[in-house]
C-alpha cells in the first residue's frame, strides 16, 4: 500500500467519501502488483486495473457531478472542466506500454493519477463539503 486515505481526505458526504476510497483502493491494489515480485505474469492485471481506475474515475465524476448541481455548487464549471481535462488524461495512457511490462512507465502513470486526484480531491472536492455545509470552516 502506498496511498493512504486519511481523514484529510474526506468531505463528509458520504458517497463521495466513500468512492474516493475506492479510487485509493483500486490504485493501492495497482502499486502492490507492480512491486510483487513474486508475481508472474502481471501484467495483464495491472492493465485491467488501470482500465477500472479510469472507468471508476468517470462514473465518479459523473456521480460527484450531479450531486453538484442538485446542491447548486457555485464551482460547478471548474470543477466539471478539472473532471474533463483529467480524464482526457486518463485516456491518454498508453496500455500497449504497460502490457509491454514497462514498470517505470507504470509507476510514473500511477503516481501523476493518483497525484492529481488527491490534490484535486484535497482542494476542489473538499470546497463541495464546504458548500454542503458537511465541512466546519
Ligand atoms: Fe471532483
Ligand atoms: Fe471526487
Amino acid at each position: 500500500m502506498k496511498y493512504e486515505f486519511t481523514d484529510d481526505y474526506l468531505t463528509g458526504i458520504e458517497f463521495i467519501d466513500q468512492e474516493h476510497a475506492h479510487l485509493f483502493e483500486i490504485a493501492n491494489e495497482t502499486y502492490d502488483l507492480l512491486t510483487d515480485n513474486l508475481v508472474t505474469d502481471k501484467y495483464d492485471r495491472i492493465v485491467s486495473l488501470l482500465e477500472e481506475l479510469r472507468e471508476y474515475t468517470k462514473t465518479h465524476f459523473a456521480h460527484e457531478e450531479e450531486y453538484m448541481e442538485s446542491i447548486h455548487f457555485q464551482h460547478i464549471w471548474s470543477e466539471r472542466h478539472a473532471h474533463i481535462l483529467f480524464v482526457k488524461k486518463l485516456e491518454e495512457v498508453d496500455l500497449q506500454k504497460v502490457d509491454d511490462s514497462q514498470d517505470e512507465y507504470i509507476l510514473e502513470v500511477l503516481d501523476f493519477l493518483a497525484k492529481w486526484l488527491t490534490g484535486h480531491i484535497k482542494g476542489a472536492d473538499k470546497r463541495i463539503g464546504v458548500a454542503a455545509g458537511t465541512i466546519k470552516q
